[in-house]
């Protein structure tokens, strides 16, 4: 068995899809990974929205920005991640209930990801669209979209696209993010 961290080091943000569904017990697996996130109070303040029929894709589509349109579009899977704040008050003035649905979207992306799928939250669409679009109510915030799929070929991808599939992944070194007794004194 791999080790945990490789799949963590290894899942990207892929562009590219088969031209294949997805069965229900792999869209099962991804709720699952989901819905077993921490949250603050386990108050697990998410909701999923799948766009199955042809009414429903078509609202998720043209909320897509022009670039995600560029990629997104075929995805197999398509959902809407939608956070309840009043679900998960706010402290320090920040608004918690971002943290549990982060830590519920990296789940389904990791646990996709195991399963050779592409896994892609998007931040990238019009928020109106979907709220109006699929009758959200006031309380229900769509955080972020999530485009999934088997992976497909990145030889496929229309140049523009695939620059960016094919680009290196980077991150900040540890050492410019930690720090040791003070902000900003070096960790090592
Ligand atoms: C909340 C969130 C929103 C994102 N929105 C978009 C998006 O709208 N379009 C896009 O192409 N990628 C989007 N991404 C993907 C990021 O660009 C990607 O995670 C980042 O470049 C790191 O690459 P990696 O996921 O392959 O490690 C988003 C990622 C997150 C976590």
């Amino acid at each position: 068995m791999s080790k945990l961290i490789d799949a963590i080091r290894d899942r990207r943000s892929d562009r590219h899809f088969a031209n294949k569904p997805l069965e229900a017990d792999v869209v099962e697996a991804l709720l699952d990974a989901f819905r077993w996130a921490p949250s603050s109070n386990n108050r697990q303040p998410w909701r999923v929205l799948i766009a199955s029929s042809t009414q429903a894709q078509g609202i998720f589509d043209d909320a897509l920005s022009a670039g995600n349109k560029q990629w997104a579009l075929v995805a197999p899977l398509k959902m809407v991640i939608i956070g309840v704040p009043e679900e998960q008050p706010e402290k320090n003035g920040l608004q918690n209930f971002m943290l549990d649905m982060g830590f519920a979207m990296e789940n389904m992306m990791v646990q996709g990801y195991a399963m050779g799928l592409t896994m892609h939250a998007m931040a990238g669409f019009d928020y109106d669209k979907i709220c109006k679009g699929f009758a959200l109510p006031a309380s229900a915030k769509p955080v972020a979209l999530m485009a999934a799929g088997y992976r497909g070929r990145v030889e496929d991808l229309i140049e523009e696209v695939r620059a960016k599939d094919v680009k290196v992944r980077t991150r900040k070194a540890i050492a410019e993010f930690t720090y040791r007794d003070a902000y900003g004194a070096a960790f090592k």
